[in-house]
């Protein structure tokens, strides 16, 4: 039965999409990569570029507003939802591929709920993908959480008291979205006597990688936007 996937493909790196979302990608119709941030989409297009086939998929780059407002972004959403819709109903398996995880902070939630009310008829598949903080812990060589411990993600950009909050309360604390508020988080740090526990991980997967423990390294460091930090509260 045609089908709309959601393919997570991981952080960067091929060899980290899954079989699975490497078979279907092969095996999809149509292949739809969603730009909101400019530097997300080239990633994603570029981790399964090995497995696509031009010739035979189509493969259509959709444009999003760069804003959070919902009068602009509710819109153009029903419009991806609508023109995927029509491929499948006409026979087409579609694959919508996002950077690492389709469920995890990612644009696909919005259109997963758009199908789920307004086309309830056509089966929906996720494949999940390896996120960027497994990936980074992966590099760093860090564990992530032990035993009874807790871990909190939080995207810096919702605010330095959510961050103050989770690092007094959290054994380990991940920061997405660093590069806005980059020298807020350094600030806090030092507030918090966190430089030791700090590891910084950008572009993961890629050839562009760069993976800092060194404080003075990540103080240093001009982050771009797909950057992340992982804290603990002891190393
Ligand atoms: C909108 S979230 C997307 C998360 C993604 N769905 C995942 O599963 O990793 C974007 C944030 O994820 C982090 N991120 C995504 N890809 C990354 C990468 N390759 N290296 C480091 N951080 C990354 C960055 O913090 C970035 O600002």
């Amino acid at each position: 039965m045609p089908t709309f996937y959601a393919v997570g493909v991981g952080p960067g790196d091929p060899e980290l999409l899954t079989r699975k979302g490497e078979r279907i990608l092969r095996q999809a119709d149509v292949i739809v990569a969603p730009v909101s941030n400019p530097a997300e989409a080239s990633v994603a297009l570029e981790t399964v570029s090995p497995f696509l086939d031009e010739s035979r998929q189509e493969i259509i780059i959709h444009q999003f507003p760069m804003t959070s407002d919902p009068a602009r972004l509710v819109p153009a959403w029903q419009e991806v939802a609508a023109l995927i819709a029509g491929r499948v109903e006409a026979g087409r398996d579609v694959a919508f591929i996002t950077i690492g995880d389709p469920l995890f902070y990612s644009t696909f939630i919005y259109l997963l709920r758009i199908f789920q009310v307004s086309y309830p008829q056509i089966p929906v598949e996720v494949v999940p993908g390896i996120s960027s903080i497994h990936a980074s812990a992966a590099q760093a060589l860090v564990p992530l959480v032990e035993g009874d411990e807790r871990m909190i993600v939080i995207p810096a950009t919702a605010g330095v008291d959510k961050i103050v909050d989770a690092l007094a309360r959290y054994e380990t604390v991940v920061l997405l979205k660093v590069k806005p508020v980059y020298k807020d988080i350094l600030e806090l740090l030092k507030a918090t006597g966190r430089q030791g526990n700090t590891v910084f991980v950008e572009r993961v997967g890629s050839m562009r990688q760069k993976v800092l423990t060194d404080f003075g390294e990540i103080s240093a460091h001009s982050p771009d936007y797909l950057s992340l930090m992982i804290v603990r509260s002891s190393s």
